[in-house]
């Protein structure tokens, strides 16, 4: 399933909404009763996974109790229908269910629904795991509580290979429930990518077995806010089950004053005139005590995730601490760096990069990296976070320009919010509009919807994430030419229901009522 030329979009009316639109999609009006009594997920005879696939087994479990909400059986269930969806058997081409999902792998699907047995078929149990979500999507119910589905037929497959959420767990910790729940929402919208920011300035929640002291000291409290090692080896699995991908992010130099009280002379001294003024800059760059810390912690980090990207950062680095410090200044002089900060900074980012390479990870950085001419591996993705349009458009040109990879959040900050619809604005990006060759847009993996913490824990977190990162996905799975905002609309608001019907706590996007209200239980 490589090569898909052709598109044919029907669009749907309100019960059978699909988000994210799949690529192609044709209907009939032929419905078929789906009883919860009947019904059931199995392996087709010709599959290469089969009971016992962890992957699916589960997937399944979770599926029939989506695709069923509260179905308890009723009379209704009996009743005379002359037709009937019985099954839906699986068929993946891979047998691997044990691995992680990686950046390069298919998530392709096909999903016949037809009489009796229907079928999903993929390559792999990541693909069967989109196509059931997609399944679940297409069953509705009627007034008097039966399930339906029609007749139909999907072929569909991702536009972009990295579809990711950003959460921010240092600035206010998370505990795990409101990361499992937000791993489920993205299975939903066919995310495949947690970008864990998991420490930063304000506190280092992660609890490192290398050096204990960095949590203990670091975080907001060494017990309770706090990701142990299970907690770690939970998300992962989780978001595995899911085909979910967990890039953890360690953002070095700057943005890391929690690292400096579990480890002391990490940081660099500032000084006021020619006195240390007790406060702390970015990492000590100048320090041999630096690069073996970081080559011990990236060790270890390049350990418990599997994932073989790890994001490093390098975003924001304020020069001020290091242009007070005399022994910084000596360094710059003995260097030859005159007072270009940046290639002080570049120094030591390309040292990390060394260290982080030597443990078989492919990283990924925030744009400054780029933009300061750090020289980096030619695999490298890079992180576009700056600008408006007509900024962020020149930078995915330069960097892919230059032959590296680009990953897309500028437009995806959706901690900002304003009053009205702002979900429109993240759903009217084009992530290739730039001036660039076919090779360069291709150089484009995806993006990132992104929720910084400032302002945002656990009281708050799905209902400013969802629906509005609900554009993102379908920006980043549905065919470029699926931009009708105004269809968009009645689709979300639709799933914005279904979400709601499934727990998460989506807020509105505008006037109106679902069927099934929030409630809480
Ligand atoms: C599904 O079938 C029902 C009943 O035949 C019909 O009213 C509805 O329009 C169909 N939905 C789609 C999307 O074709
Ligand atoms: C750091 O290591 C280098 C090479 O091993 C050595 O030449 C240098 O003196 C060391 N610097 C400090 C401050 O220890
Ligand atoms: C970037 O976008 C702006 C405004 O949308 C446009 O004027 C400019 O030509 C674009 N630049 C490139 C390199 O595509
Ligand atoms: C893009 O590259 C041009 C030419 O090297 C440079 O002048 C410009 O500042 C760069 N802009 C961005 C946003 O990277
Ligand atoms: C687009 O890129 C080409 C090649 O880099 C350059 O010659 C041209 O001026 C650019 N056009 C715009 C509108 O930026
Ligand atoms: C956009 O979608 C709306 C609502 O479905 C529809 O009425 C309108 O014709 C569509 N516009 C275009 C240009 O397809």
């Amino acid at each position: 399933m490589a090569v898909h030329v052709w598109i044919w979009l029907v669009f749907l009316p309100l019960t059978d909404a699909v988000w994210p639109l799949p690529q192609k999609i044709t209907y009939s009006s032929h419905s078929y009763l789906v009883s919860p009594r009947l019904f059931r997920f199995q392996y087709a005879r010709e599959s290469a996974s089969q009971p016992g696939c962890s992957v699916l087994d589960l997937a399944f479990v979770r599926y029939f109790r989506i695709t069923f909400p509260g179905s308890s059986v009723t009379d209704s269930d009996q009743k005379y229908s002359p037709s009937h969806v019985d099954a839906l058997q699986v068929i993946t081409a891979d047998s691997d269910c044990d691995g992680y999902p990686i950046l390069e792998s298919s998530e392709d699907y096909m999903l016949e629904i037809n009489e009796g047995i229907s079928t999903l078929s993929a390559d792999t149990v990541w693909g069967a795991l989109r196509g059931l979500e997609t399944f679940s999507q297409l069953v509705y119910r009627t007034d008097d509580g039966s399930y339906y589905i029609n007749k139909s037929s999907i072929v569909d497959f991702p536009r972009f290979h990295h579809r990711g959420l950003l959460l921010d767990t240092s600035r206010h910790y998370l505990p795990l429930k409101a990361i499992f729940e937000t791993l489920d929402a993205m299975a939903y919208n066919k995310f495949n990518v947690f970008h864990w920011h998991i420490v930063d300035d304000p506190s280092f929640p992660y609890e490192s077995y290398t050096f204990p002291d960095l949590s203990r000291k670091g975080a907001y409290h060494p017990q309770t806010h706090v990701y142990t090692f299970h907690d770690v080896m939970k998300v992962i699995e989780y978001g595995r089950l899911w085909g979910i991908r967990v890039i953890p992010e360690f953002d070095t130099p700057g943005h890391t004053a929690s690292w400096g009280k579990g480890q002391p002379d990490l940081l660099t001294p500032c000084y006021r005139k020619t006195e240390p003024s007790g406060k702390y800059g970015p990492v000590n760059p100048i320090m041999n005590s630096t690069y073996s810390f970081m080559t011990q912690i990236f060790k270890e980090v390049s350990t418990v995730f599997p994932d073989s990207f790890i994001h490093l950062g390098g975003d924001e680095v304020d020069f001020t601490c290091w242009k007070s410090n005399p022994d910084i200044q000596n360094f710059m002089k003995q260097q030859g760096f005159g007072t270009d900060y940046r290639k002080l900074e570049s120094f030591y980012i390309e040292k990390l990069l060394d260290i982080v390479s030597r443990y078989g990870k492919n990283y990924i950085v925030w744009q400054e990296v780029f933009d300061n001419k750090v020289k980096v591996k030619p695999d490298t993705v890079i992180h576009v976070w700056k600008g408006t349009s007509s900024q962020y458009n020149v930078s995915l040109a330069n960097i892919t320009g230059a032959g590296l990879k680009a990953l897309l959040s500028a437009p995806w900050y959706l901690n900002v919010i304003s009053y009205g619809q702002d979900w429109r604005n993240a759903y009217e990006v084009e992530p290739i509009h730039f001036n660039g060759t076919a090779k360069q847009k291709k150089l484009v993996i995806g993006g990132e919807a992104c929720m910084w913490g400032e302002y945002v824990d656990t009281t708050n977190l799905t209902p400013r994430l969802w629906p509005r990162a609900g554009a993102v996905a379908e920006r980043l799975w549905s065919h470029a030419s699926v931009r009708n905002v105004s269809d968009a609309y009645i689709r979300l608001s639709e799933f914005r229901c279904q979400l709601l019907r499934r727990g998460i706590r989506a807020q509105p996007l505008f006037t109106g009522y679902c069927d099934h209200e929030y409630e809480r239980d």
